[in-house]
């Protein structure tokens, strides 16, 4: 144990969950995207993570208890212990401890909304936590971008929820300051419209996934349109960071929307391809679409690697669109769920013993 170590303690970080604007899909290396992807963090759907940790003896191994919701979990503990042990070499403190992890979310367990982002944010908070600990103090700056370095090894898209706001991860043609390693906050100031949004989460069905997002990314390596693809998510990103500065809503719903039927177009043409949009996704997206164009009213959808549907509205129309839910989407949900959000300020640390 190191001169300033302590020899037991608990850190917990609260972290939210992400939605993609700018799709992340196709990985290549240690979990590098092959193009930069933008995300709005979320400020309601988060994990809460706590890290016991009490000094057992120098020894190899990662020594390592992982609890959800309180509840003993193998199969997460698997995952997490392999995790850990990829660490080791830069991460040595980790196994002089026992350690035990206990990860819960405020989102439904059975809503179907991928919890690896906010999960493995909230994680990698809590090991940079006990790094500043056991090895040396260190600033914000580099606190948070390593945190969403390492964030980014247990899954890519939880890079970016270790900030706030909108978050790029991945270089971008032409703005030096954003890295393939690890996620910023975006550079440019935000245009208010931007600045208050709301996030609605509608969920049409609770089922696991019948391919997970791995599977999903490794189909990107033989696809026909890959290289296309990347390029394209590139000019995205390039657009969507003057649409965020200059407030331009009907530039942001035509690329939002590109973006998701894009990304669940790969699906659909890879090989082999598969579907995992619903019939309920598909009249959600009607019915919104023909919302806007009827009312007027600059609401719009995207779609994370599943059949639910985000509704992305500025701050002053949600009491109309709270309407529009309640009397023409709620019965396409499954059991009638939706999650109210919007845009978050990002993770927030709760304890430190
Ligand atoms: O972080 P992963 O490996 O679960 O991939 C996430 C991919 C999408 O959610 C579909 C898109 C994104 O950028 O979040």
């Amino acid at each position: 144990m190191s001169q300033n170590s302590k020899e037991k303690g608990k850190i917990s970080w609260q972290s939210p969950s992400n939605i993609a604007l700018i799709k992340y899909w196709g990985k290549h290396g240690n979990q590098l995207s092959c193009n930069p992807s933008l995300s709005m963090s979320l400020n309601s759907s988060v994990t809460i993570t706590s890290l016991s940790y009490n000094y057992k003896d120098k020894d190899k191994n990662i020594d390592l208890e992982f609890l959800f919701d309180g509840k003993r979990t193998p199969l997460f503990e698997k995952r997490i212990g392999n995790y850990l042990n990829n660490l080791l070499k830069e991460y040595p403190f980790l196994a002089e401890y026992h350690l035990i992890i206990d990860s819960s979310n405020t989102f439904p367990h059975s809503s179907g909304i991928a919890s690896s982002a906010s999960a493995f944010s909230a994680l990698a908070l809590c090991i940079m936590s006990l790094k500043k600990i056991c090895l040396r103090d260190m600033d914000q700056k580099e606190f948070f971008q390593e945190a969403s370095n390492l964030a980014r090894l247990g899954s890519g898209s939880a890079s970016r929820s270790v900030y706030g706001g909108y978050t790029i991860w991945g270089k971008v043609e032409g703005a030096r300051s954003y890295s393939d390693e690890y996620a910023c906050p975006l550079k440019s100031a935000i245009h208010p419209v931007f600045q208050t949004f709301y996030d609605a989460i509608l969920i049409v069905s609770g089922e696991n996934k019948k391919v997970g997002s791995s599977a999903g990314h490794s189909l990107m390596e033989k696809h026909p349109y890959a290289k296309s693809r990347y390029q394209q998510a590139m000019n995205h990103t390039m657009e969507m960071l003057h649409v965020l500065e200059t407030g331009d809503l009907d530039r942001f719903i035509k690329i939002v929307e590109n973006e998701a039927l894009t990304l669940h177009g790969l699906m659909m043409s890879s090989d082999p391809g598969y579907i995992l949009i619903k019939s309920e996704t598909i009249e959600i997206i009607e019915r919104i679409r023909k919302y806007r164009q009827t009312q007027k009213i600059p609401v719009t959808f995207t779609l994370d690697a599943g059949p639910n549907v985000h509704i992305l509205y500025p701050e002053s129309y949600r009491k109309e669109v709270i309407k529009f839910i309640e009397d023409e989407l709620v019965e396409l949900c499954d059991e009638g769920q939706w999650i109210d959000d919007s845009i978050g300020r990002g993770p927030q640390m709760l304890n430190i013993q």
